[in-house]
């Protein structure tokens, strides 16, 4: 079994409490004038990530792709799609961010292709078939069958996206030889996408009605039903051992939708699981704490409060708590993930504008503004989504102000390393969510009035706000 004690072995910067910052290539900055991030534009600003302190980044799927789900649509493992750029590109990206003592996270998406990968021709027998479609649905609602000749297929999330059969040794296999491919490369770790989703009852039944609650945010639809036939199979073990085998002693981080206390064999074989209890929970003490206490009642969590599905933090807690909720997210222990432009506090964009992706989750993914010019700085060419606000907030302008959101988060990374083992969660009166980390406490003002802070609060070494005590949306890092 492999030893999550030492997760970041590998990292140039092995550091005890990593960031990980999420680039959404394509919204990143684009190099080449075409409108869409590329990995070019990454390495142009890996200065900007080395000044901020991250110790990794995460690269959304850079690999070959049609695009129906934005690269989370794979149509060649071993790849790079050409809008991002070449394998050699990615080669220099890597060898440039080790130099800068960076780690390199790709995102391998395991449990299903793009319906255009030619193992879907080729090897009908590595997917999920049925004659009739059970009751199961996908991702983003509807069922999740659909007909070809005159069978069925399985795909947990768009119909472009079939989902592989993970009892199919030659699956195994062929995906054990992706991990070993990225690795030969000299990547750092993976996030592996969707994993709950890679292993399914082996007859297909039918998801039964629900008895509990699942315990994390669902669909009406979802919530009717128990979820237990359509994924997390009971011998998910095996299958996240085989890409533990194949992976060594790379960081592995699973998206696993589940709650924290149904983890085991995820961890089992994994580094860490993103807590969705915190990234779900309502800006409210009460509902923060349980999340924290429920997450962290063994080592594993890896947190995380926006990214390219749920939207960003100024947006999701409203900008008021922008600079508190990458309080909360940076002070926790285990790795965080920090999504690209929150560090300038970027917000989502308007509803519904585009339909590019079929779910709404274009809004969140505008790209990152790097100066006051109408394209953000981000391209020379027609963004493929425009900028929202670059002359509100930008890269540039932030850098030289230090009372800017992005001199901050700063200033949180590099207190961050230096935060106590462990996390004891404090009893603070109500509407306060107060932890302390070794000789530090941690003290967030959830409400919209003013509070004392807590007895326990030594001197503030950093605050959200330059004012004495707790005044509304405010929090304060003491020691
Ligand atoms: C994950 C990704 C999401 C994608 C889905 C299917 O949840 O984060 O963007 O649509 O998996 O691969």
């Amino acid at each position: 079994m492999h030893n999550p004690r030492d997760p970041l072995a590998r990292f140039g910067a092995v550091r005890r409490d990593p960031v990980v910052y999420q680039i959404y290539p394509r919204s990143f900055q684009d190099s080449d004038g075409d409108g869409v991030g590329d990995l070019r534009g990454v390495r142009d600003r890996l200065g900007h990530l080395a000044e901020l302190g991250v110790d990794a980044i995460w690269l959304s799927p850079i690999y070959p792709s049609p695009m129906a789900d934005f690269g989370y649509d794979v149509s060649d493992y071993r790849n790079v799609d050409p809008v991002f750029g070449s394998l050699a590109e990615l080669d220099e990206l890597i060898r440039e961010a080790h130099g800068l003592g960076l780690g390199v996270l790709l995102d391998i998406v395991p449990c299903h292709t793009s319906i255009e990968h030619p193992w879907f021709r080729e090897h009908p027998d590595w997917y999920i078939w049925r004659d009739r479609p059970n009751n199961w649905s996908t991702a983003f609602g509807g069922s999740a069958w659909t007909r070809l000749g005159d069978r069925y297929y399985l795909h947990s999330f768009y119909p472009e996206q079939p989902d592989l059969d993970w009892r199919n040794p030659e699956v195994v296999a062929a995906m054990q030889d992706v991990f070993r491919f990225w690795l030969d490369r000299g990547v750092d770790g993976f996030r592996i996408d969707a994993i709950d989703r890679l292993l399914k009852d082996p007859e297909l039944r039918d998801d039964p009605p629900a008895a509990e609650p699942f315990g994390l945010p669902l669909r009406a639809d979802e919530a009717r039903l128990a979820l237990t036939n359509s994924r997390n199979a009971p011998d998910m073990g095996e299958a996240l051992g085989a890409i533990r085998a194949a992976a060594g002693d790379a960081l592995l981080i699973g998206e696993v939708y589940l709650p924290a206390a149904r983890w085991g064999p995820y961890l089992q074989h994994f580094d860490a699981a993103f807590a969705f209890e915190l990234l779900q929970a309502p800006w409210e003490a009460g509902a923060l704490r349980r999340a924290i206490e429920e997450s962290t009642r063994l080592p594993g969590a890896a947190w995380v409060m926006s990214n390219h599905d749920f939207g960003r933090l100024g947006t999701r807690f409203g900008e008021a708590n922008a600079r508190a909720a990458a309080m909360l997210l940076l002070t926790l222990p285990g790795p965080a993930f920090l999504y690209q432009g929150d560090e300038i506090g970027q917000l989502d964009g308007p509803p519904g504008e585009s339909g590019l992706d079929r779910a709404g989750r274009d809004r969140y993914r505008h790209p990152v503004q790097w100066d006051a010019s109408p394209s953000g700085g981000f391209t020379t060419g027609t963004p493929w989504l425009p900028p929202v606000d670059p002359e509100r907030r930008n890269v540039e302008a932030q850098r030289g102000d230090p009372a800017s959101m992005l001199a901050f988060v700063r200033e949180l990374i590099r207190l961050r390393h230096g935060l106590g083992d462990g996390l004891e969660l404090l009893d603070a009166e109500p509407g306060l969510l107060a932890y302390r980390r070794g000789e530090h406490v941690i003290v967030i003002n959830v409400t919209e009035e003013p509070r004392p802070l807590p007895a326990e609060a030594g001197d503030v070494v950093l605050a959200t706000h330059e004012a004495d005590g707790l005044p509304p949306h405010a929090g304060v890092v003491t020691a």
